[in-house]
């Protein structure tokens, strides 16, 4: 039987034949499909807002941070679950990342204990709309409204998500997506930021490529020391090919997700991620597993669900706990929440090819491994 990886990104035959004309037009760097993709996606977004593409979301994070200026003495808030990336650009722009802890269902932060994290240091909040379950975004831009504070949504797992209907990047402040191969849509690595602001996008395409500007003249100079994140038209392509298919890949992942969701339910020591609505876009399925319970350990459940022929991920372990963070005076105990997700979590096979039959074969096998009863 074919091994089941927990992702697997969806390439067609014309994604492909877009790649490859590309390649035949000479053209590779950034250049025309790299500004088709950016108006592809604006178009997505509903058509009001600004689009700049990067090489990564790690880039757009960073990218945002150093758009908005906040400075090395400022705080900006963010969960204590989510990739690495989230917190190491506050910490590469100078600044200190505030971490709160989440929901242990929805896995996002909520907006009760921000509020309590706010000081006269605060500067941005970084909510991360996991998973693809969007956060309570009417209750975050109230507190920004409030506290004058700037939002950078990371929606690396939420492209094609709607929050109360409309999709997360279509309103706010600024959002940033990742197109890296696992995400909902790919462009190989890459990434993107949807802004409102001409002044900002401005600002954003000198940092994103060297501090360069030109006058009229065509004369360059350098305003201040930029980096390099501009997608390239190969990649650029594969975004152009993935654009239009987005909405069924997520129509299939929400299917597969609401099937696991119904096998699983009821089973004892496992807890499933919240449902959500319609605007879940689920960019993995991710219960909790207590594995003491099962005599067993995550490590041990993954090697064993591997010789079944299952890939099974973890995203993620807290990010307080990293070394990094603890430099910064963190430990154990301070986020329960995120402590246990990052203790229990595992990713099961969830992509848009996949079919409930394969569900079925990660539930057999999961219902082996930890030795009870499949359920009907
Ligand atoms: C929540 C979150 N933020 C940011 C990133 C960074 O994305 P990229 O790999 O495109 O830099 C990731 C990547 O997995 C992520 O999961």
């Amino acid at each position: 039987m074919d091994y089941l990886p927990f992702t697997r990104p969806t390439l067609d035959e014309t994604t492909i034949e877009l790649v490859i004309s590309t390649l035949r037009s000479g053209w590779l760097a950034t250049g025309p499909k790299v500004a088709q993709f950016e108006t592809a996606l604006a178009n997505y977004l509903g058509g009001q807002r600004i689009i700049r593409s990067f090489t990564s979301a790690t880039g757009a994070l960073q990218i945002a941070l150093e758009t908005i200026q906040v400075n090395p003495d400022q705080e900006v808030i963010t969960p204590a679950m989510s990739f690495a990336a989230t917190a190491n650009v506050i910490v590469r722009v100078g600044a200190r990342p505030v971490f709160v802890d989440v929901n242990l269902h929805s896995r996002n932060l909520e907006p009760e204990t921000v509020e309590k994290t706010i000081t006269p240091n605060t500067r941005a909040i970084l909510p991360v709309h996991f998973a693809g379950l969007p956060v309570n975004l009417d209750a975050i831009y109230q507190l920004a409204k409030q506290h004058d504070l700037r939002i950078i949504e990371d929606a690396a797992h939420a492209i094609g998500s709607c929050y109360k209907g409309k999709p997360v990047g279509s309103f706010g402040d600024l959002i940033s997506f990742s197109f890296h191969p696992n995400k909902n849509m790919t462009t190989i690595e890459g990434g993107a930021l949807s802004l409102t602001s001409s002044i900002e996008a401005n600002k954003i395409d000198v940092l994103r490529f060297h501090g360069i500007t030109r006058d009229n003249n065509g004369e360059m100079d350098v305003l201040l020391a930029g980096g390099k994140y501009n997608l390239s038209d190969v990649a650029a392509s594969v975004g152009l090919g993935q654009l239009p298919r987005l909405d069924s890949f997520n129509f299939n992942r929400r299917k597969l997700a609401h099937y696991y969701l119904g096998r699983l339910q009821g089973l004892e020591h496992i807890l499933l991620p919240e449902q959500g609505d319609e605007g879940h876009s689920w960019h993995m399925f991710a219960p909790l597993i207590n594995f003491s319970q099962f005599k067993t350990t995550r490590q041990g459940f993954i090697s064993a669900m591997h010789e079944k022929g299952i890939g099974i991920g973890v995203h993620y372990p807290a990010l307080h706990l990293f070394s990094a963070y603890k430099q910064l005076g963190y430990a154990r105990g301070d986020f329960p929440n995120a402590e246990k997700i990052g203790d229990e979590t595992v990713t099961l096979p969830l992509f848009p090819q996949m079919t409930e039959t394969d569900v079925d074969r990660v539930i057999t096998a999961l219902c082996k491994t930890l030795k009870i009863k499949e359920p009907t």
